[in-house]
């Protein structure tokens, strides 16, 4: 596979090894625990094969495993594979292996449903989202859904300098926003920082669209909530952290508000 140089920026990030705790930390909880309700509301039943495209260190092979689906993980980073390896500690319900979504190495058609939360947000070239479209759709059965995540266009400015205040560390930070939002590439702000690319709603479904799927859903993920600066107390608490959940779900599809989450989630099958 010929190899896109800007995807040297995202392996630094990945090789300092964060992303395993990430989806434990408050930020990260709210967006596993979304991410897996709107997924279970569309998987078929276990037994099934599950593709994790781009799966990471695995937590949601690792989830996927334990309800009894078999898991086809596939990641870019050898890291992540191996991190995997290491917590799957030989299930015999995950396989897993380095592995490129523009080129996998899965038979046709063998997925019964395929998870796409990543590599759609670091491949910053349209014709490489089409290709890694195209892949996904090879190896999913006829009517599979495939759950596309991406990350919101104005995700940069609303968590990166009004929630993190980056430009009190960052001098000139603010002055990239314009250029983020106008192409959707994210640079890394920093060494090791994270890099990729960001979707508008509407962009996203037409990326789909061209890749030869229906939508059958477009949601924002988390909503306003991860903006909260008090969020790790609030999921604690029973009450708070249901309130938390509520208004994700109750902001989660209406067009005005898609982007205001960090991520969007697509449900689509071909
Ligand atoms: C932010 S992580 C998300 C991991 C996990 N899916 C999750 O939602 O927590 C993005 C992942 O996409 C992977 N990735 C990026 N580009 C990829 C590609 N072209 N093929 C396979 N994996 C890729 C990265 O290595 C990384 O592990």
């Amino acid at each position: 596979m010929p190899d896109d140089p800007k995807l040297d920026a995202m392996r630094e990030h990945y090789d300092r090894g964060r992303e395993l705790g990430r989806l434990a930390e408050s930020f990260g909880r709210l967006e596993f625990e979304r991410t897996k309700e709107i997924i279970l509301r569309r998987l078929p039943p276990p037994p099934a094969v599950v593709a994790d495209i781009g799966g990471g260190p695995g937590r949601y092979a690792l989830w996927l495993a334990q309800l009894g689906y078999q898991v086809e993980h596939r990641d870019l980073i050898p890291l992540h594979v191996e991190q995997l390896r290491q917590a799957a500690d030989g299930n015999p319900r995950i396989a897993t292996a380095t592995g490129d979504v523009r080129q996998l190495d899965l038979v046709s058609e063998s997925a019964d449903a395929v998870l796409l939360l990543g590599p759609l947000y670091h491949l910053d070239r349209r014709r490489d989202r089409l290709q890694a479209l195209a892949e996904t759709r090879r190896v999913v059965r006829p009517g599979g859904p495939v759950f596309c995540a991406a990350i919101s266009r104005w995700a940069p400015r609303m968590d990166s300098i009004l929630r993190s205040r980056l430009y009190e560390t960052i001098p000139g930070v603010e002055a990239e926003l314009a250029g983020i939002e106008r192409t959707g590439r994210l640079p890394p702000f920093g060494p090791g920082g994270f890099s990729g690319y960001t979707h508008r709603p509407g962009q996203l479904r037409a990326e789909l669209a061209a890749g030869g799927f229906q939508v059958i859903d477009l949601v924002s993920v988390e909503g306003p909530a991860y903006l909260l600066d008090d969020l790790t107390e609030r999921l604690a608490d029973a009450e708070a952290g249901r309130v938390v959940l509520e208004t994700a779900r109750a902001l989660e599809r209406i067009p005005e508000l898609l982007g205001i989450g960090s991520h969007l989630l697509a449900t689509a099958c071909k």
